[in-house]
């Protein structure tokens, strides 16, 4: 993919990611992803805006090959899907100062062995003149590393957000043009990567406000020519109000605890109250956490192996732990052969979410009408607590 004009002094440089299927060894990439790079031309500085993943330098020297001069190479997030080719593109342009925040300056020194002579550190709302263009720099910790900023073009109101408000899609678009598909892959996103940190997002999404912002230029997926677009959706999804749903993560080996989630979802459905359940052998964990979003209630449902609860549901609560999401309301259901402690187990991998936990209704063996019943009352507790919302 060549350079591509955004404006007569911003040019779009970098890497599309078609193939790509997993990030971090966890997050699934159903889409691929990109790794946007922008390179600024004043009248008297160039500055080359983050990098690339390491596997895809050649691509971005590629594209540099046409640029003699870059002044300033600047990182808002020392990742190496961002930062990985920074020592390739400092040893093309010897000159070239590396601006970052004061807390990404150890993890690019220890991580890509880059110089500390060739680093400069901006401060929080510290600019940077180019000649006619002015790169302001706004410390934004949490989206998604504590050293994490945004930097942001003032004569052009444009804000180069990095990891934060992006997406991960492999596209030909340059612009967002799909907005419904920009939507989902955005808010699947937000919630593998940003939801933790939704109180710094709100705080983020205030600061911000007080620049004119006419366009949002993210490091993954394509860029926000309607800015409003992803800002009020990252307002929604970063609130803590959830909303009317029940997230039922769900295993079952021989079909009792199905039955038990088959229950529990009609009754629910009954009461008014919405609900998404995952199969844990064969559900796409990224489709799970983007549920996580606006759940006010998540019930584990999962049979006993071995005295505590199935691996897969451990899973998705440890998941669950580490993504923080706003849910109130917790539960657990489940079939057992012998007895066992799935509950308190579950309980203990749970310790970051903020919840008020539902009684749980465990069951031997297949479940009745009697169970049913049981799981009936469960649903109107829920029911109930979900009326307030
Ligand atoms: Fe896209 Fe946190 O790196």
């Amino acid at each position: 993919m060549k350079a591509r004009k955004i404006s007569n002094t911003v040019t779009w440089l970098g890497a599309i990611d078609w193939d790509r299927r997993l990030f971090d060894s966890l997050i699934p990439l159903p889409d691929g992803t990109t790794y946007n790079a922008y390179l600024v031309r004043g009248d008297s500085k160039t500055a080359l805006i983050d990098t690339v993943d390491p596997s895809m330098a050649h691509v971005l020297l590629r594209q540099l090959e046409d640029v003699p001069q870059v002044d300033y190479v600047i990182s808002n997030h020392a990742e190496k899907d961002h930062s990985g080719a920074i020592p390739e593109v400092l040893k093309r342009y010897p000159e070239a100062v590396l601006l970052t925040s004061d807390r990404a300056v150890n993890v690019l020194v220890d991580s890509l062995k880059i110089s500390h002579e060739r680093i400069r550190v901006v401060k929080d709302n510290e600019t940077v003149d180019l000649g006619g263009r002015t790169l302001e720099f706004l410390y934004t910790p949490w989206v998604h590393w504590p050293e994490t900023m945004v930097t942001y073009l003032q004569e052009e109101g444009l804000l180069f957000s990095c990891d934060f408000l992006g997406c991960h899609i492999a596209s030909s678009d340059l612009y967002v043009t799909d907005k419904a598909r920009v939507a989902e892959a955005a808010k699947r996103y937000f919630a593998e990567i940003m939801m933790p940190f939704r109180n710094h997002i709100r705080k983020h999404l205030d600061r911000l406000a007080n620049y004119p912002i006419k366009m949002v230029a993210p490091s993954h997926g394509p860029i926000h020519s309607e800015p409003h677009f992803i800002l009020d959706a990252y307002r929604e999804w970063a609130a803590e109000e959830p909303k009317n749903l029940v997230v039922i993560p769900f295993v079952s080996m021989h079909g009792s605890t199905e039955k038990m989630v088959d229950c529990l979802v009609e009754s629910l459905v009954e009461k008014g109250v919405n609900v998404e359940r995952y199969d844990l052998a064969v559900a796409d964990i990224g489709k799970l956490a983007t549920a996580l979003v606006d759940a006010a209630t998540i019930v584990v449902a999962t049979p006993t192996v071995l005295g505590g609860p199935h691996p897969l549901a451990a899973y998705a609560a440890v998941l669950a732990n580490a993504l923080k999401p706003k849910a109130k309301y917790l539960s657990v259901i489940g079939s057992y052969g012998w007895g066992g402690k799935s509950v308190e187990a579950l309980a203990g991998m749970i310790p970051n979410l903020n919840v008020v936990v539902v009684e749980p209704y465990l069951t031997k063996g297949s479940p009745d009408q009697i169970d049913c019943d049981a799981i009936d009352k469960l649903a109107s507790a829920i029911a109930e607590r979900h009326a307030s919302l």
